[in-house]
């Protein structure tokens, strides 16, 4: 955002009066919106993680999911994330058992996309599917509040055209977190060709109010992270397809010679390979490079069925989580 000696000087070039750019920096901060209760759409791994760093921070937080089984699951794997926080005690920067309470009152599931309507900011995070993201974007523009803003945890789908899906262009932003969401401290704050200004900055905002270091990005496939960790993650196949070490010897060898807190294939089993391989396909579509494709041996795992942590097996068999065996493949 520019600064004010910034603007005084554009206006003098403009020769606007001092007292109309008063006026409107009063406008943006009246603009940019007091944020109290947040939406998340989807209570799965990246979603129930939003909606728990979201009740951390003091909101009211309502999450919807279409079935009560999955709403269920979420909010299990989100008291097993308090009780660590409890166990670490907040001496050592976890929570007591009193705040533990606090933050779970604070928490609610719904089926019914109604209750959302007086939320300030609705943050998606269900199945990576363009379709399906439309469908309930349209459904909810019309029964939330006109002012509040659209978020989207996608890692990879176009945030442009996902805001095609809603009225509120202007309002429409990318916010995206990282697995495990209540440790991971980065949050992309995605920006559209659209998205206005103080819609941004209350972003910035809020990811803060989080605890979390936001870094602004633009809507190019991948933003940041995914730009620069997707070829990495897919060099770490082709060089062991080429026989260039084992999977163990590779994941030791980035994690004891980078000083990566996870080998490649410890970390695309965490992330999970059907998330990754669809990745892969629509960063290869945005930028037909090969560096983006999708090595043969992923294609093969996804194929099996083999997704990673999450499924038991992927490039390390996880039966026994704590000693991951690596397969051969
Ligand atoms: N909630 C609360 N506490 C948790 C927790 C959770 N979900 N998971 C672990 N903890 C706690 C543990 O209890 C432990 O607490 P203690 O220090 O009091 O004992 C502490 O956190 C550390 O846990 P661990 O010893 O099990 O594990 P690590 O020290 O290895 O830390 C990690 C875990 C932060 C996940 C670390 O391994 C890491 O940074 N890994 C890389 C993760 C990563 O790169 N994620 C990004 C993936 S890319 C992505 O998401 C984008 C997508 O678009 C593809």
């Amino acid at each position: 955002m520019e600064t004010i000696g910034e603007s005084l000087r554009d206006l003098r070039v403009l020769r606007v009066h001092p007292r109309l750019l008063v006026f409107r920096q009063k406008m943006e901060l009246k603009e940019r919106m007091q944020i109290n209760k947040v939406g998340v759409l989807g209570c799965g791994l990246m979603g129930s993680g939003i909606a728990q760093v979201a009740a951390q921070a003091g909101y009211d937080v309502i999450v919807l999911e279409a079935e009560l089984k999955a709403l269920d699951k979420g909010f299990a794997g989100i008291d097993a994330s308090l009780a660590k926080f409890v166990e670490r005690g907040p001496e050592k920067g976890g929570i007591t058992a009193l705040q533990k309470d606090e933050i779970r009152a604070r928490l609610r599931g719904t089926q019914k996309k109604e209750d959302l309507a007086q939320c300030d900011i609705v943050i998606e995070a269900i199945i990576e599917n363009i379709d399906e993201k439309k469908k309930v974007y349209a459904a909810l523009d019309s029964m939330v509040k006109r002012d509040a803003i659209f978020a989207t945890n996608t890692s990879s789908i176009s945030v442009t055209e996902l805001m095609t899906a809603t009225k509120r262009v202007d309002r429409f932003i990318g916010l995206h977190f990282f697995n495990p969401v209540p440790l991971m401290k980065l949050v992309e704050v995605v920006r559209t060709i659209a998205t206005s200004e103080s819609v941004m900055d209350t972003a910035v905002e809020f990811a803060k109010k989080l605890g979390k270091v936001p870094v602004r990005t633009s809507d190019k496939t991948g933003f940041i992270v995914n730009r620069l960790l997707v070829p990495y993650l897919l060099d770490a196949i082709r060089a062991y397809e080429e026989g260039v070490g084992s999977i163990p010897d590779i994941d030791n060898a980035m994690k004891l010679g980078c000083g990566y807190p996870m080998g490649p294939f410890t970390l695309l089993d965490f992330v999970g390979l059907d998330t990754t391989y669809y990745i892969t396909h629509v960063m290869y579509d945005e930028f037909k490079e090969q560096r983006f494709a999708s090595p043969p041996l992923l294609k093969r795992l996804v194929l099996a069925g083999w997704y990673g942590k999450k499924s038991g097996k992927g490039f390390y068999d996880w039966s026994d989580a704590k000693n991951p065996v690596p397969v051969k493949l």
